[in-house]
């Protein structure tokens, strides 16, 4: 039973890989453990109920050739108090499984979802660079629920139907072996062409659900770029390339409809064309006397329950094959290496005692998707930021400027050398030290759906309603205080509901709100006018006094909060200097600072 899963196109580019259906639902088991007793308790109140079904025929049986034959009414009576009995238990046991089985699969599926979050919290960026959102989503979502209704349905009726039909056959062959054989021999090539089809739908169901993942990226794009959508009046092409998916959906959703119906048909036929040749064997040979009409009717009345159990399997097989894909799907993601399993074998650091502040040393990067040829984005970067300085880091744009930033945090591994925190190599320092030690704020700055309180607060934990207004006041982000409700006002997703500058100085306060010992901040001021830049500047030069910070910075008015200038060139730190010194004395420096130099001369202190 095991295919090769289809390669698919967005997320990581894993390669074709062999599996089997049962190895890939076995991986459930640690989440179903916890439930075992009631899913199994479930399942054997399920076999009851479902035997009991086969009990039926064997009353009539009794009923025909007894009481009926016999002419004898409190017999019939008492058969048909015995049906009703029978059949009443059955519905009751089928509803008790339902009851049993409800309520810890939801909890199931609760933990699952929980896990994979938890897990997407701790990946690395770089996999969140690969993997498109809309992936993750439907993963978190569809495919959860497939496995959700697999535990609850499939698994237990694949098992209860194949007793049933296991007791069945026994039960038929048992009455009368040769009509019994007339209806076992058809199984066979159905057997054969079931798993055949399996082969065939699981890739198709692979495909199926790695394009339903597609889709919901491009929703997901659509709904969050819709001002890009409108203001550039693509809502058309928006729409066509949804439609386009969407197409592709329908179709492989199409095939595995194909497939599913003609193995259906198939199902379907075989026992109905089994049973009709039994039906006529049979009552030649009640006519010529040798079989009992009770015999007859318990016969075929035992294949007509069992037609259920045998034409079900064809939709049991098709579930389980959906939720094999799923957990697949599932695990593909579970089982990217979070970040911290990752940590680089440590040379012994040379402990300078005290206050060092940050330091570079031989520092390479390049992006774990970049194309081998291509140089390292960062190619042997030295520099040292004494304790409390503040150096600014200038670069032309796509010098690496951004990236260099993102290594303090962790969020990226530098690929050779290493960086120190007051002597300490960041590898060595556990995540939360580290993120406790370094605060950062980024170009875009993110916002999520939470007040304007909240999202600063998001900075630092145990921060209290001081540390916010004093935050607020450094980032000159007072505008909080006169949003409807202040600080508690809801900021809409990702802040939309405020202007680029507003984002960019509540971004800028949640980065200063738990007074860091070391700051990174990639180019903060950007979107504020000069005067509110100005203002910021001077608040955040009381702060940037107690911290040693890294500020990207692009206008020469920012790179005056400095106490000294760092220029990236090449992968490289070209110079290092004050603003002054690199002035004069890098020609790479005057240009990019070139434009704005008369206002520099009042400002430098
Ligand atoms: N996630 C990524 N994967 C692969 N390459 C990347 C990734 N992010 C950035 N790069 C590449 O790394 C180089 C440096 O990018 P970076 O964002 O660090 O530049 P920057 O100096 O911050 O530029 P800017 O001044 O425009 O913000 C660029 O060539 C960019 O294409
Ligand atoms: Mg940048």
């Amino acid at each position: 039973m095991s295919v090769t899963s289809e390669p698919r196109a967005q997320e990581g580019g894993s390669a074709p890989r062999h599996r089997s259906t049962t190895r890939s639902l076995l991986r459930l088991w640690p989440y179903v453990r916890p439930v075992r007793a009631r899913l199994f308790t479930a399942a054997g109140v399920a076999v009851v109920a479902s035997c009991l079904g086969l009990v039926i025929p064997l009353v009539l049986k009794w009923m025909v050739d007894g009481p009926i034959t016999d002419r004898d009414p409190g017999g019939v009576w008492l058969g048909g108090a015995l049906l009703l009995a029978l059949g009443t238990a059955e519905a009751g046991l089928f509803g008790l499984r339902r009851w049993l089985v409800g309520r810890p699969l939801a909890s199931v599926e609760a933990a699952m979802r929980a896990d994979l979050y938890r897990h997407l919290q701790r990946l690395p960026v770089s996999f969140h660079d690969r993997w498109a959102s809309g992936q993750l989503l439907s993963r978190a979502t569809t495919d959860l629920m497939l496995l959700r209704m697999f535990l609850a349905f499939p698994l237990t009726f694949l098992v209860v139907n194949g007793v049933t039909v296991l007791a069945g056959f026994a039960i038929l062959l048992s009455q009368e072996w040769t009509l019994g054989l007339v209806l076992v021999v058809p199984a066979v090539p159905l057997v054969i062409l079931c798993s055949f089809f399996e082969t065939r739908y699981a890739a198709v169901a692979r495909t199926a659900q790695d394009q339903t993942g597609d889709l919901t990226t491009v929703v997901e794009e659509g709904v969050l770029g819709v001002r890009i959508v409108k203001g550039f009046g693509r809502h058309r092409s928006q729409a066509r390339a949804f439609r386009a998916l969407s197409e592709q959906v329908r179709s492989t959703e199409l095939h595995k409809a194909r497939l599913l119906a003609a193995l259906w048909a198939l199902i379907m036929t075989l026992p109905e064309l089994a049973i009709g040749a039994a039906l006529v064997l049979g009552t030649v040979r009640v006519a010529d006397g040798d079989l009992s009409a009770g015999t007859l009717v318990a016969f075929l009345s035992t294949a007509l329950t069992l037609r259920w159990p045998v034409e079900s399997l064809g939709f049991l097989l098709a579930m389980s094959q959906d939720a094999a894909t799923a957990t697949d799907r599932y695990f593909d993601v579970m089982d990217a290496v979070p970040a911290a399993a990752r940590d680089r074998p440590r040379t012994a650091p040379p402990r300078r005692r005290g206050e060092d502040g940050l330091r570079f040393e031989g520092v390479e990067f390049r992006y774990p998707d970049a194309p081998p040829e291509e140089p390292p984005v960062l190619r042997g970067v030295d520099l040292h930021i004494r304790p409390g300085e503040t150096m600014a880091l200038v670069g032309a744009t796509g010098s690496g400027k951004t990236t260099l930033t993102a290594l303090v945090p962790r969020l990226q591994e530098v690929t050779r050398g290493r960086i120190t925190l007051d002597g300490r190599d960041i590898t060595a320092l556990p995540r939360e030290e580290l993120r406790a030690l370094v605060a950062v704020a980024f170009e875009e700055p993110t916002l999520f759906s939470a007040t304007a309180g909240e999202n600063v607060l998001m900075g630092a934990p145990h921060a209290g309603r001081e540390d916010l207004l004093r935050a607020l006041k450094v980032a000159q982000a007072d505008f909080v205080h006169a949003l409807p409700e202040g600080t508690e006002t809801e900021v809409g997703e990702q802040g939309l509901s405020l202007s680029g500058g507003q984002r960019q100085r509540l971004a800028l306060a949640r980065a200063v709100v738990g007074g860091p010992r070391f700051l990174v901040l990639d180019d903060p001021l950007s979107a504020l006018d000069v005067h509110t830049e100005a203002l910021v500047e001077a608040a955040l030069r009381q702060v940037l006094a107690s911290t040693t910070a890294l500020v990207v910075a692009h206008r020469p008015s920012t790179v005056l909060l400095a106490d000294r200038v760092a220029l990236l060139s090449e992968g490289r730190i070209a110079a290092v200097g004050t603003h002054q010194r690199l002035l004069r004395e890098s020609a790479e420096y005057r240009s990019l600072m070139s434009g704005q130099e008369g206002e520099e001369g009042e400002r430098n202190p």
